[in-house]
């Protein structure tokens, strides 16, 4: 072969359509797309697979050799490796999530140069699950408290803001596989992942942790890539006229499912659980997402008829408060959860102002009262200073109190029967185009009645010895809630809209 162009091209004419069968359609899409356009990746798989084993070598290498041996994984923070028992598990689904969607997108996508680049970019999720799997045990194995990186995988399911994880990073692969490609590539990884992968890497390295940002930052580097398929599909959705007006309403939806929960998460656990501090997520978002995204490349896309998200600018009024709305509910329910809190000291509460402005007033007493509670010895947990549990949204899943519990755009409705909670009205529009998308249940639908024991208990939130618990309110061992302080706690899970029909508080 006598250049890589010709031995690339080569590659592309073995692409193959099955002569014996007809190719069954498992994946249809509304979308035309042209048979020929520009080659997103010039990559010979041999090249490709030479680059990523050597990544590869280096990252299990530095972790096996040097990281293992200078026990920087048990002195990190442990305000910041709590938290990685549920952001590994999650994200792990969203590599998976991703793999599904890049392959499925081969089999839709007839066009041989797109389907080169979704094929890189399904063996490199595969990869990322292992990478991040590793990690994970990496972590049980490495961690000052192991206990909660074992069954991240089984207690995400049943989480709160677990399932709000996997109904937004599910887009990936239900669907129109050309929707799949908005939300993964076009949303989360042209969007996000820089703000997952790269910034929540300075917050891990500044809190001793090594070997975190090991795996994300080779992870990472593979992102770039999957951002020039995203680029190379909308532009050959962009070559047919006809599919503008679904593309827009496809990706507005992208958009905002992706937003709904990526972005209230990274920022609680970026804002929340670092201890040696660098800059707010805000910041980063206001740069990446406002600047960057919104602003270059899909501006730069107008010309062609792709405007920016319809829900931008909702998104972007809720980024000032609505993740410290959403951490108010973690923290307040922390014994439903599976790993431990460290609630912020005096410090970190004059960097939330600063950062911040207001923050102090809005949420100060909350966390002087919940610093009070972390004693077992009153009895209370702080989710029953409450009136009730929030309502969840049918659509994103989420606690229903953005952007703030005085200022909540939540509203109900009863559809056919059944009440539903929208947390906004990019929610309800959602919903309404699409009724049988979004009939799951919500999580206080699924736990209706059930007391905080017994949802402890059944989910398995205990540690080994059988009696304390996973979670904590803070960090300190010699401290720790066990199932029986837990049994003084007089509080049961209701579903809110329930309560509410049967005390004849909604209007019909
Ligand atoms: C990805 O694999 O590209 C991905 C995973 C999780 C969240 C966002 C993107
Ligand atoms: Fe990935
Ligand atoms: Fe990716």
């Amino acid at each position: 072969m006598k250049n890589l162009v010709e031995a690339h091209n080569r590659v592309k004419d073995f692409d193959w359509e099955f002569s014996y069968a007809e190719k069954p359609n498992r994946y249809p899409t509304k979308y035309k797309i042209p048979a020929k356009t520009k080659d997103p990746f010039r990559h010979l798989i041999r090249d490709y697979c030479a680059m990523e084993r050597e990544k590869d070598d280096r990252q299990y290498g530095a972790l096996e050799d040097a990281i293992a041996r200078s026990g920087s994984t048990a002195r990190a923070e442990e305000r910041w490796t709590e938290i990685m028992k549920v952001v590994l598990p999650v994200l792990t689904f969203g590599e998976y999530g991703a793999m599904k969607g890049s392959g499925q997108l081969v089999d839709t996508v007839d066009n041989a140069a797109l389907r080169q680049g979704y094929m890189a970019q399904m063996i490199d999720e595969v990869r990322h699950v292992n990478q991040e799997v590793y990690l994970n045990r990496y972590m049980a194995k490495h961690a000052a408290d192991p206990e909660g990186f074992d069954r991240g995988q089984v207690f995400k399911s049943q989480n709160v803001f677990g399932r709000a994880a996997q109904n937004a990073l599910e887009c990936f692969f239900v669907g129109d596989p050309i929707e799949g490609a908005l939300n993964l590539q076009v949303v989360a990884e042209t969007a996000y992942t820089n703000s997952i992968f790269v910034a929540m890497t300075e917050v891990a390295a500044s809190n001793g942790d090594q070997a975190t940002p090991t795996v994300f930052l080779s992870i990472q580097s593979d992102e770039a890539r999957h951002m020039a398929n995203g680029y190379s599909t909308l532009a050959a959705v962009l070559a047919e006229p006809d599919n503008l007006p679904m593309l827009q309403a496809d990706f507005d939806r992208a958009f905002w499912r992706q937003h709904a929960f990526l972005d209230p998460f990274v920022n609680v656990v970026y804002d929340y659980f670092q201890k040696t501090r660098t800059e707010s997520y805000l910041e980063k978002w206001n740069k990446w997402l406002a600047e960057d995204w919104a602003g270059a490349y899909i501006a730069k896309l107008e010309p062609f008829g792709l405007r920016v998200p319809r829900w931008f600018e909702l998104a972007r009024e809720r980024m000032q408060w609505g993740a410290h709305t959403a951490a108010m509910v973690a923290f307040a329910s922390w014994p439903l959860h599976f790993w431990r809190y460290d609630p912020p000291t005096d410090a970190d509460m004059e960097w939330f102002e600063q950062k911040y402005p207001g923050w102090y007033d809005r949420h100060g007493a909350f966390y002087a009262r919940y610093r009070e509670l972390c004693d077992p010895a009153h009895g209370r947990i702080p989710l029953q200073d409450f009136e009730s549990l929030p309502t969840f949204c049918r659509v994103c899943h989420m606690p229903a109190v953005f952007p703030t519990l005085d200022d909540c755009h939540a509203r109900v409705r009863k559809i056919e029967g059944r009440l539903h909670a929208f947390c906004s009205d990019a929610c309800e529009f959602i919903y309404n185009e699409s009724p049988a998308r979004y009939q799951a249940k919500t999580w206080d639908e699924i736990y209706d009645g059930w007391s905080v024991t017994e949802y402890v208990r059944k989910n398995g939130l205990l540690r080994a010895d059988g009696k304390t618990l996973l979670a904590q309110p803070h960090l300190e061992r010699d401290k720790m809630w066990t199932i029986d302080d837990l049994e003084a706690v007089d509080f049961e899970i209701t579903n809110p809209l329930r309560v509410m029909e049967e005390q004849g508080a909604l209007a019909s």
